[in-house]
């Protein structure tokens, strides 16, 4: 749908019931590059996305203008929308203009997400905003694909997927008009002499920086300024990732994202929590709990791989019913992983969402009935000495949730358990034929 601002047409979507989630774009970007991740980002919120002004289905302009403008038609968006205050997550060129917007309207903004983004231009980027201008003004895909492209992505991603980019670039052979082109090149001029690292200070919203150790756009250290600058700033660093996250490492970005969002409820809230922590002497994440914490969320996102491809082998099987329940096992795994990121960004630590510890994969039912109990026994056994640290390090809240976690792993045991009972009782072939709806 679109919305009038100042005579021109603004497109945006509407996804989802809840606190509304307002998605902006990075330079190259749409509403229609969310397609994947929208559904799980507006699960548990209405999720706003929006073509900025020169982008996807929103008006061109005619002539040069501000990067300020796009923060004032998000301003009027919401007053659209009768938006009284939302989360805002911004991608590299619209994780400027979030800053812009939470500088402008800090009662507007509850919590913010700055992704792969820099608060200010500096030589390097300026003269790397040129290089892609030059080829952007030669109306060719490939010139334009082949210098705006490869810095976007990580070499690994890039190498790997490969195919899929060389798709891409046909595509852009094929869609892209002057019309463009030119719009492209418009919103580039809009960054001209960005700096808004005065302005960070101003920032009241609790805010996770998400970074890659791979970026060569908006390298690490330029958010590690945005990180100092603002008053509550967390830093989440994705590792073996490159400028375009949300494409790299979607389940890990919408983690962070969602995780970020269940944690406080407010600005207020983390001002409470920041102040009982203080009082109840929890050091600022201690490091040994948090390495922990790290540790048991590489073990939650290896059981949620093991759990989604064993649950697909036996759909592709055809039994249904330990399919589901397998696939259950995977979304409690996953509502673990995201207690211990909530938990480890509000101990100031960095969670550690791209590593995984082995994944063993059963070739039949059996096998991964094994599998999967000698998994969760190991989660057992690490959540009870995670607990004792707790206990040690006397930060009671993290054992409390640890513990809770803890129960849901003995249920899990318990489930695989009655199954590898049953196979014991009736043997493999009937349990199968159990299976099947
Ligand atoms: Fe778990
Ligand atoms: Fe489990």
């Amino acid at each position: 749908m679109h919305f009038d601002f100042g005579g021109k047409q603004v497109y945006f979507e509407l996804h989802g019931q809840g606190e509304p989630l307002l998605v902006l774009n990075g330079i190259f970007m749409n509403c229609a590059s969310w397609a994947s991740l929208a559904p799980s980002l507006s699960h548990s919120h209405q999720l706003i996305l929006v073509d900025l002004l020169d982008q996807g289905y929103s008006a061109r302009m005619t002539g040069d203008y501000g990067q300020a403008l796009q923060a004032e038609m998000v301003s009027a968006l919401l007053k659209h929308l009768s938006i009284e205050s939302c989360n805002i997550l911004g991608i590299s060129y619209g994780g400027q203009v979030a800053i812009r917007f939470a500088v402008a309207h800090p009662q507007l903004v509850k919590r913010l997400v700055l992704a792969n983004t820099t608060a200010y231009v500096s030589p390097w980027l300026e003269d790397l905003g040129h290089a892609w201008s030059y080829a952007i003004s030669s109306y060719d895909a490939r010139q334009f694909f082949k210098t705006c492209m490869p810095l976007i992505y990580s070499p690994q991603f890039y190498s790997a997927n490969i195919a899929w980019l060389h798709a891409r670039e046909q595509a852009f052979q094929e869609r892209f008009t002057k019309d463009v082109y030119d719009a492209f090149l418009r919103l580039l001029r809009s960054t001209e002499g960005l700096d808004l690292r005065v302005h960070l200070p101003e920032i009241a919203a609790p805010t996770l920086v998400i970074s890659s150790d791979c970026d060569y756009i908006t390298p690490l250290a330029d958010q590690k300024l945005i990180v100092q600058s603002i008053p509550h700033a967390k830093q989440a660093v994705l590792k073996d990732c490159g400028h375009a996250s949300m494409y790299e490492k979607p389940v890990e970005f919408v983690s962070l994202v969602l995780s970020f969002l269940a944690d406080f409820t407010s600005w207020q809230d983390y001002g409470i929590m920041a102040a009982n922590r203080e009082r109840n002497g929890v050091m600022k994440g201690n490091d040994k709990l948090i390495d922990a914490l790290n540790s048991l969320l590489a073990d939650e996102l290896s059981a949620i791989n093991q759990y989604m491809v064993h649950s697909e082998m036996c759909a592709n099987w055809g039994y249904d019913k330990l399919h589901t329940k397998i696939e259950r096992r995977a979304i409690d795994e996953m509502k673990h992983a995201e207690k211990l990121i909530a938990r480890i960004l509000f101990l100031e630590g960095t969670p550690i969402v791209s590593e995984l510890k082995g994944i063993y994969i059963g070739a039949d039912v059996a096998t991964q009935l094994a599998n999967d109990r000698a998994a969760e026994m190991g989660a057992v056994d690490a959540y009870n000495s995670a607990i004792i640290l707790a206990g040690e390090v006397r930060d009671f809240a993290t054992r409390e949730i640890l513990e809770s976690i803890l129960a849901d792993e003995d249920k899990h045991i318990d489930q695989i358990e009655e199954s590898q009972d049953q196979i014991g009782h009736m043997g493999l072939p009937i349990f199968l034929t159990t299976q099947v709806s």
